[in-house]
């Protein structure tokens, strides 16, 4: 695999997106570090079994949201970073961090922002009757789910969905979006103007 740049992965959940990360033959990145708010957090075996090293920041060790981020950039700083790939992450990272990687910070959120931001996502899209959702990736900015958008799918919201199989069909585009908006950035074919984002 040719590396053009180095990536920490942040996630707090089942990290199903870190593995379409880890699994991707040809990403240009190397995952430098995965860091986790949670102790619990299956993403961390998985960066495990990937043998990439970990950190876990609990978010209950900090009093304020700046001194979680501050915890963060430590860890991070002098890995020579490219990017942060938010990868499930459930926090909101503080406007330090955001300054200082501007642009340069990606999320994932399943739904087609700016419908749906915040947590439950799937769910609300259900409970507003949407027939069509799906999945975004974007720069993070300093308001949530907010950033400049890179890339999105549409899903379809079939009649008999609950998030559970909601969540799942759109999983499915995630992990095959994910890698590829990487792979793009990391070669330099992703340019930011404003709002708007230009693939090459
Ligand atoms: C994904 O659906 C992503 O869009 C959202 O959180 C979920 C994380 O899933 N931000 P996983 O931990 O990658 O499996």
């Amino acid at each position: 695999m040719e590396v053009i740049i180095n990536i920490a992965v942040l996630a707090s959940g089942s990290g199903t997106n870190l593995q379409a990360l880890l699994d991707s033959p040809d990403l240009g990145a190397d995952i430098s570090l995965v860091v986790s708010d949670r102790v619990d957090a299956a993403a961390l075996s998985r960066a495990d079994a990937g043998r990439i090293p970990t950190r876990v920041i609990p978010w209950s060790d900090y009093d304020t949201r700046a001194d979680f981020t501050k915890a963060i950039l430590g860890e991070i700083e002098d890995l020579g970073l490219g990017a942060v790939v938010l990868a499930g992450f459930m926090r909101v990272l503080s406007g330090e961090m955001i300054g200082a990687f501007r642009n340069r910070i990606l999320n994932i959120h399943p739904s087609l922002l700016p419908a749906f931001p915040g947590a439950n996502a799937v769910q609300h899209a259900l409970d507003q009757g949407v027939k069509v959702t799906g999945v975004t990736v974007h720069f993070v900015d300093e308001e949530v789910d907010h950033g400049p958008i890179i890339a999105q799918r549409a899903v379809p919201v079939l009649p008999d969905d609950d998030v559970g199989s909601l969540h799942a069909r759109i999983q499915v585009e995630e992990h095959d979006l994910y890698p590829r908006v990487v792979r793009a950035f990391a070669r330099g074919e992703i340019h930011v103007e404003g709002r708007k984002v230009r693939w090459d």
